[in-house]
């Protein structure tokens, strides 16, 4: 890192100079969702990919959104500033084991939620996110079974709006998985009047109390249009930037994880994302993403369902 160097200016002058789009996730840090020229939840960074005339997109995300981006947009060049930004979700699901639950449960279509990796999505019929996955599963016949991965909240979330014959996938994701039910009911004993917002990653006790679940956009938007004035965010705290950019007279409150001293509701993957890895990795043209074509090609297909049902470039849920 160079002291004093004016890094955001650079990386301006390089995105202009390289035709270069730079989509960010709500749960990255403050700094990187001013700095981007796109920042959404995974269906509207995925929406975004699709329709972008860039020469490159750099994806300060993790690294399912950024292959995502690159089987939507196969010609361009997709940057993400460091590999190792995983997540514990698509971890969760492994090829090799996927193959073997498809097999054990023969018959069921296979739904999977973006969180995954492109070899994962390449053996799916259809992909959704957590905007989209009721919808998604609403729009199969009504008979249908059903196969949802890799997240075992998010598909028993999905299970209970559609009452559809579903197997779910036992993965989970680190971050959601934190947040204390107790110490969320603790803090609403402190703001009575706070709303309990929840992403659909969380866990059913802490979906049982909300007053709102939804995806990261769905969020924002909630507290954009309720009369509220006070929210318990059980997301990644990164969408809280947003929130009070968009409504800085409300107060928003991260909801506590287990363990108070961990700061473990923060994703470390987003995280590893930063102002100076964007600028070295728009710089050097790398790391690039790379997906073998076969993979490529097939992974494609259930991403293209999943866009025209959530109608391509719609208005977003
Ligand atoms: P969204 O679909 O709300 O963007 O969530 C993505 C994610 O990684 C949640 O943990
Ligand atoms: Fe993955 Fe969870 Fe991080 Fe989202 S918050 S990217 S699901 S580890």
């Amino acid at each position: 890192m160079r002291q004093g160097y004016d890094y955001i200016s650079e990386i301006k002058r390089m995105r202009s100079e390289k035709n270069a789009v730079i989509l960010a996730h709500y749960y990255q840090t403050g700094d990187i969702q001013d700095l981007a020229d796109f920042v959404g939840d995974s269906l509207a960074l995925s929406q975004k990919a699709a329709s972008t005339d860039a020469d490159i997109i750099l994806f300060a995300g993790v690294r399912f959104m950024a292959e995502t981006a690159k089987i939507l947009a196969p010609d361009k060049k997709v940057l993400l500033p460091d590999m190792n930004a995983g997540c514990s979700l698509a971890d969760s699901c492994k090829a090799k084991d996927f193959k073997k639950f498809i097999k054990e449960n023969p018959g069921r279509t296979v739904v999977t939620y973006v969180n995954t990796t492109a070899e994962i999505k390449a053996l799916s019929d259809i992909i959704c996110t957590s905007s989209n996955a009721v919808d998604i599963v609403n729009s199969l016949p009504k008979d249908e079974k059903i196969i949802f991965a890799p997240d075992r909240n998010l598909g028993n979330y999905v299970l209970n709006k559609t009452g559809r014959d579903i197997k779910i996938w036992n993965g989970t994701c680190h971050v959601h998985e934190e947040f204390s039910l107790e110490a969320i009911l603790k803090l609403k004993d402190e703001f009575p009047d706070a709303k309990i917002i929840v992403h659909p990653e969380c866990e059913l006790p802490v979906r049982m109390v909300a007053d709102f679940i939804g995806s990261t956009a769905a969020l924002l938007k909630y507290t954009g249009n309720d009369n509220g004035k006070c929210y318990i965010v059980a997301t990644e705290p990164g969408i809280i930037y947003q929130m009070k950019k968009n409504n800085p007279d409300k107060t928003y409150l991260p909801a506590p994880p287990r363990d108070s001293t961990c700061g473990c509701s923060e994703c470390s993957f987003m995280k590893l994302i930063t102002v100076q890895k964007i600028y070295y990795c728009l710089k050097n043209e790398k790391p690039e993403i790379k997906i073998r074509k076969d993979i490529l090609d097939t992974a494609r297909k259930p991403i293209d369902r999943m866009l025209e049902i959530s109608g391509k470039f719609g208005p977003q849920k």
